[in-house]
Formats: structure tokens, sequence, C-alpha cells
């Protein structure tokens, strides 16, 4: 089955192109649409074929369109894919899925009522380094898991004015919450694969949370140094519904506990991926800049032993131990023989080629298996909601000076409506 695909956000959208040229027979592209008319000529261009509508409401009445790729502002993804699966369309939607409770509830109440295949691009569980590791956490090599963090460090101040020097959405233009207000804005990168590693929705779940927030100081900096001296953007003010880094805790069901960083306004080198796991026979780390080789220590495997007890000597310790070396880590690729995930074996020079470190390939090859009916959607929209759900129960969290508030289980079976929401 060939998957006719729509792209709707012409900008995230195009990072695509590479992708689905990779992806031929699996995927077709079919529609673009954009309300930039810039947008839209830059992708019919020698592409005579290629419909392009500037409203997204037209788009999804087309019907010889399968399925819709939404890479559009964070705040529309999930009234678009609401609109998109009542107009009987499949829905691959950008992170994060949802930015309200009710957008949750709503979201998974449309994909159980229609039935249509619903995925999110959450391309960062696709990373290699983030397969191995959940290969390995699922056969055990990392024994119990306990801790884990994840950071998403990404100095976006570039992308909060527009050249006519009003607000981009990113920079809090339209009003509402955005990335950058006073929560975890953009969890789902850094919990995505966490997630995956300790099963949640699966084998455990997330029970509740609390951030905590930063004030806004780098953002005005950033202002100042681009705006004209009086300009209303300059001001402290202007910028006191924001945060420039904001730091979340989540407590599962299992007993784990999960740490994560957003901060998309600090100058410093970017780490867009950065995260460790912890269990009771080994743990990770990710590299913590671009180039440097992500790390793991197996109990067992790696050199070394965890305590070593040097200084010690009359404290309990295994008979027999002579002096023992202190535990060290070593690549994580020395055990790419032994748990490169399958997808990375098969299909790694492929998806490098198409970019974005192969997560983005991954990605639309799987949404395309899911639409064909092959797999059930690797990150289904119970995965959505409950990571996406971090950013408006975090806002919830800040105004409660950081008191904990419960995370709801959107499963079918498990399903709690707030009083006077839902069925
Ligand atoms: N997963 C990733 O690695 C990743 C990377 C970048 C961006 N994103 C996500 O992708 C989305 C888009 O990001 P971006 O950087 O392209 O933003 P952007 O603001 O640069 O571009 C958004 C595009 O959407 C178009 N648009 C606006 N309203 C629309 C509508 N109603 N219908 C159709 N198109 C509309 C705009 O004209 C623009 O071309 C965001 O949610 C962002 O968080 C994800």
């Amino acid at each position: 089955m060939t998957v006719r695909l729509a792209v709707a956000g012409g900008n995230r959208g195009s990072r695509f192109d590479q992708v689905l040229g990779g992806l031929e027979g699996q995927i077709e592209l079919a529609a673009v649409c954009d309300p930039s008319d810039r947008v839209r000529a830059e992708w019919t261009e020698g592409r005579p074929g290629l419909k392009a509508y500037s409203a997204f409401e037209d788009l999804v009445e087309d019907p010889e369109i399968d399925a819709v790729f939404i890479a559009t502002p964070m705040l529309l993804h999930a009234g678009q894919a609401l609109t998109a699966l009542n107009a009987g369309k499949h829905v691959l939607s950008e992170v994060i899925a949802a930015a309200t409770l009710d957008e949750c509830y709503a979201l998974v109440e449309t994909v159980e009522k229609t039935g249509l295949t619903y995925m999110m691009a959450e391309n960062y569980c696709y990373r290699r380094e983030a397969m191995m590791v959940r290969n390995m956490a699922e056969q055990g090599v990392f024994g119990d898991l306990t801790y884990a963090e994840g950071a998403y460090i990404h100095d976006c101040r570039d992308l909060m004015f527009n050249t006519d020097l009003t607000r981009t959405w990113r920079g809090g233009g339209g009003g509402g919450n955005t990335q950058s207000s006073r929560g975890n804005g953009y969890p789902t990168h850094s919990l995505g694969p966490i997630a995956q590693w300790l099963g949640i929705n699966r084998d455990d779940r997330l029970v509740r949370t609390t951030t905590f927030v930063t004030k806004s100081a780098a953002r005005q900096d950033w202002a100042r140094s681009v705006l004209p001296e009086g300009h209303v953007d300059t001001k402290d003010a202007a910028w006191s519904d924001f945060t420039d880094s904001a730091t979340t805790l989540i407590e599962t069901e299992q007993g784990r506990v999960i740490c994560l960083r957003k901060d998309s306004a600090s100058p410093r080198p970017h780490n867009m991926a950065l995260h460790s796991l912890q269990g009771t026979s080994g743990a990770y780390i990710s590299g913590r800049f671009d180039g440097e080789s992500p790390l793991v220590w197996v109990d067992g495997v790696s050199p070394g032993v965890s305590p070593h007890n040097f200084g010690y000597r009359d404290k309990a310790r295994p008979a027999g131990d002579g002096d023992l070396a202190g535990a060290e880590w070593q690549p994580l690729w020395d055990f790419s023989d032994e748990y490169e995930h399958p997808y990375w074996k098969q299909l790694g020079g492929e998806a490098v080629r198409a970019g974005h470190g192969g997560g983005d390939y991954f990605v639309m090859y799987d949404f395309a298996r899911a639409v064909a009916g092959e797999i059930d959607p690797p990150i289904d929209v119970y995965d959505a909601v409950t990571w996406s759900s971090i950013f408006p129960i975090s806002i919830e969290n800040v105004k409660r000076n950081g008191a904990p508030i419960d995370i709801p289980d959107f499963r079918p079976e498990h399903r709690i409506y707030p009083a006077g929401e839902g069925q």
C-alpha cells in the first residue's frame, strides 16, 4: 500500500522531503498545505503534480489524500489532528501533540471513535543511541531501572521575532501558553526515549509531577540586542510570563524518578538529546556534546566493579576480593554487535542519508507501516498525550508553587475524567 500523504506546515515539513524520497512505494507526497504563498511556491516548484492548499480545512476534504503530517506551529497540532481525523484522515503529528488536558482527552476519544491511525512524530525516540539503549533496557542489561534524566537545551532566541519585529509563535506571538511559558513547554524530546526505556503505558506509568522554573533573563538580553531602543519587548516586564530553564520531576508507579530539563533561551552550545539512565546493574550517559561518545557501564561486563570499597576493608564485601578497580565507563558502541536495534542494523545507512540523525526517516517509515496495518503505531495516541500532558500540568505546577500534580492515565481501561470533563 502506498500512503498518499499531505504535509501541513511547509517549513519543518520540508525536512521530510529527502525522507519521503527514500520511502518510495510506502509513502507518496500528494499535497502540501501552508498559508504562506512563498512556502507553497517553494514546494510546488518543479513538481507540477503536487497539490497546494492554503487552508487546512480544504486540504482534509481532498478524497485523494489518506494521511496528514501536521508540522504547523505547536498550538495548532491538536485542533488540526482532530479536524483531520474527523474528516477520515490518518494523522502523524509533530511534537508536542496537545497543549491542554482537554485536547489530550479529545484526541484519545477521537482516535478511538474513528479507528484511524494516529502517531506522534517523536523522532528523538528513533535516534541510534536511544534505540540501542531501549534494546538493552528491554533485555535487562541495566537491571531494575530506577532513575532517568533528559534535557533539551537549545538556544532558540533567534526564532522569537519575525522580520517585522513582531513575535513568532515561539516568542509568544498569538498569546496563550508557548514553548517558553513558565512551565516545561517542550517535554517530549527528553521524555519520549525515557518513557520507552521504562515501558511507560506498558509496564509502568507516570504518576505525578512537578516543575520549577527560572526567571526569564536571557530572552530580554537578546531582545535588547536585536530590537530598536524603546521597543516594548526590550522591557523586562514583556517577559514576565517566560522562563529560561525549566526542571521537571516525574514519579512513576514502579517507584522510578525522571528528571527533565528544558531550556530554549540560555546562550551555550546546543545539547538537545542529553540523557542518562540508571538501573541496578548498569548505567548509561549520553555524550555531553555533538561527537562525544555515549557511555555505559554494565556490571560484570564493563571494566571495574561498583562499589570498589578501597579503604573500607572492615566493611561487608564479597569474600575473596582483593584490590578491586573502580567502575569505568565504556563506549555504548562497544555493545553494538549485540544490541544495535534491528532498524539501525538494516536501514541505518538509508536513515542517516535522509538527514537529521536518522530519526525522521524511521518516524515516517513506522507511520507508513502503521497506516498499512503492519504494526500498531509505536508512539500511539496514549503515549502522545501522556508525554505531552507534562506541558499543561507543568504550567499549573508553577502556578501552585511546585505542588505535585497527578498525571492522568489516558488509556481506555484506566481512564478517569477530572470532574466536569469528558463522558
Ligand atoms: N521533531 C523535531 O525535531 C522538530 C524540529 C523542528 C520543529 N518541530 C516542530 O514542528 C512544528 C513546526 O516548526 P517550524 O520550525 O517549522 O515552525 P515555523 O514557524 O518555522 O513554520 C511553521 C509553518 O507552518 C505554517 N502554518 C501556520 N499556520 C498554518 C496552518 N493553519 N496550516 C498549515 N500551515 C500553517 C507557517 O506558514 C510556516 O510555514 C513545531 O511544532 C515544532 O515544534 C519539530
